[in-house]
């Protein structure tokens, strides 16, 4: 395009990419903008100033399915004004639809599914010049080799100028009835855990202070060597310059005491918060959704974590609304709710999901049922999260500082170990690690002044 302040095909250009979903597809965005830049193309704010537009796609919930389509939808026009602006959709709406996307959405040029993500630069390329073959490719194969992307070809700056993710396995083994991750993003795959620690010490190199592990279930990580996470968060916590390490997302079956023994030797610079999701607080629904723990054997784990480490806090995804759930089921998970006393909990109204089990285990409870019951639920734990923050009101945290507080000019914001966000006034910088004197609480933050660091 010429005369709008694009570039003409192959000659680089400008790329604009919509992500939506979990910190894996956030991290897969990163993978798929530094290939490209990696090839003259520079980022573009908007689809209208972009040659090429891809999106990013989650499908864990219907809702957010959906919105790729609408989104789709109004890109329509924009692709009729110019004909050669490149539209790719990627990610789980990509693996899960296929070739079915350009029914819906016949002005889409490619899909690229989950393990696919590196032949994004040379099918750009290749439509960008005009070659027609190109046109409506379908990449879904499920590659084993897509652990192994050039991480240095990662564009690092989205998650924060201090904190980066690290993938260190793929996929998932589990088939929880509800969910169409294990279609998505296929069969566990783990890194070499010398490519992953080669990775961290790179990126200490550049600045970065807080490690995030990654994985759909992060403590399954194995490698060929039979390295676990445990050693892994040993070994990276031997690495000059880090300063954090978190992990997400943990299985609570696969909670073994070696792991938390080796996360116990890691403090304190593993941090003191774990994301354990839950799911539900009945035994029964945790059997009819085949989660492989009960209610009894998930708190047996949290007992075994606050021994090892009386510190730390925990967070937790709860689905309201299962098929089998009833009143009594969900006053189970209310009660959980109210005795482990979490930090935070993404709850979800059950999304019937294609392909899933949960699909022959009963009708869909009504809409009316299921928002019901997750509002009560968050009304509870809004009370809980108020309370423990209260806790802090006087007494000094440690922040790592993210960056400018949106809401506040002249304000900081950052976290604690325990993953509160922390507001803050006074000078400081992102990346910093501060001292902060915490004076006002809220369900969902610290507000305190920065005092000097003991
Ligand atoms: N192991 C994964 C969990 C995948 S999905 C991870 O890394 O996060 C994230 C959360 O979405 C799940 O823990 C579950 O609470 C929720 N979820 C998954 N499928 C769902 C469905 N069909 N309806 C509603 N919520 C769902
Ligand atoms: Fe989904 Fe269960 Fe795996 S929630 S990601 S199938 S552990």
């Amino acid at each position: 395009m010429r005369g709008d302040g694009t570039s003409s095909p192959g000659t680089g250009g400008r790329y604009y990419i919509e992500t939506w979903g979990c910190q894996m597809n956030a991290l897969d965005a990163d993978k798929m903008s530094g290939a490209l830049e990696r090839r003259g193309y520079r980022r573009a704010d908007a689809p209208e100033h972009a040659d090429v537009v891809l999106f990013n796609t989650c499908s864990i919930r219907e809702k957010a399915q959906e919105k790729v389509f609408s989104e789709l939808g109004r890109l329509k026009p924009i692709k009729d004004r110019r004909p050669d602006v490149i539209l790719g959709v990627l990610g789980c709406v990509a693996q899960q639809e296929g070739r079915a996307i350009f029914e819906r959405a016949p002005h889409v040029d490619f899909v690229i599914g989950t393990r696919a993500t590196a032949s994004l630069p040379v099918l750009v390329e290749r439509l960008r010049s005009g070659d027609e073959s190109a046109r409506h490719t379908v990449d879904v194969e499920l590659r084993d080799d897509s652990i192994r992307f050039p991480f240095d070809q990662i564009r690092r700056d989205a998650a924060g100028p201090a904190k980066a993710y690290v993938t260190i396995i793929e996929g998932c083994n589990h088939r929880c009835t509800f969910c169409i991750v294990p279609q998505t993003r296929g069969r566990e795959i783990s890194r070499e855990m010398a490519d992953v620690l080669d990775e961290v010490r790179a990126l200490t190199e550049r600045g970065f202070r807080e490690i995030e592990f990654l994985g759909q279930t992060v403590n399954a990580y194995r490698d060929a060597q039979g390295k676990t996470l445990g050693d892994l968060l040993i070994a990276a916590a031997a690495v000059d310059g880090v300063e954090r390490m978190r992990f997400t997302t943990s299985h609570p079956a696969q909670m073994t005491d070696a792991l938390i023994d080796a996360m116990a030797a890691a403090r304190p610079k593993l941090c003191s918060y774990l994301h354990l999701p839950v799911q539900s607080g009945s035994s029964d629904v945790l059997r009819s959704m085949r989660r492989g723990y009960d209610r009894d054997g998930y708190l047996a784990k949290l007992r075994k974590l606050r021994e090892r480490m009386p510190e730390i806090s925990f967070g937790t995804d709860v689905i309201v609304g299962f098929p089998t759930e009833t009143e009594a089921d969900f006053g189970h998970t209310l009660s959980l709710i109210a005795e482990v006393e979490y930090d935070t909990v993404y709850a979800f109204a059950y999304s019937v999901r294609p392909g899933t089990a949960a699909l022959g285990l009963g009708p869909d409870l009504h809409p009316s049922v299921k928002f019901e019951r997750l509002a009560r639920l968050n009304e509870l734990q809004k009370g809980i999260q108020a309370r423990r923050n209260r806790r802090w009101i006087g007494r000094d945290v440690e922040v790592l500082v993210d960056g400018p507080n949106v809401r506040h000019a002249g304000e900081w914001t950052g976290r604690t170990s325990d993953a509160r966000w922390v507001h803050f006034g006074g000078s400081s910088a992102p990346g910093r690690l501060e001292c902060v004197r915490i004076a006002e609480s809220s369900a969902y933050s610290l507000r305190g002044e920065l005092v000097a660091r003991t």
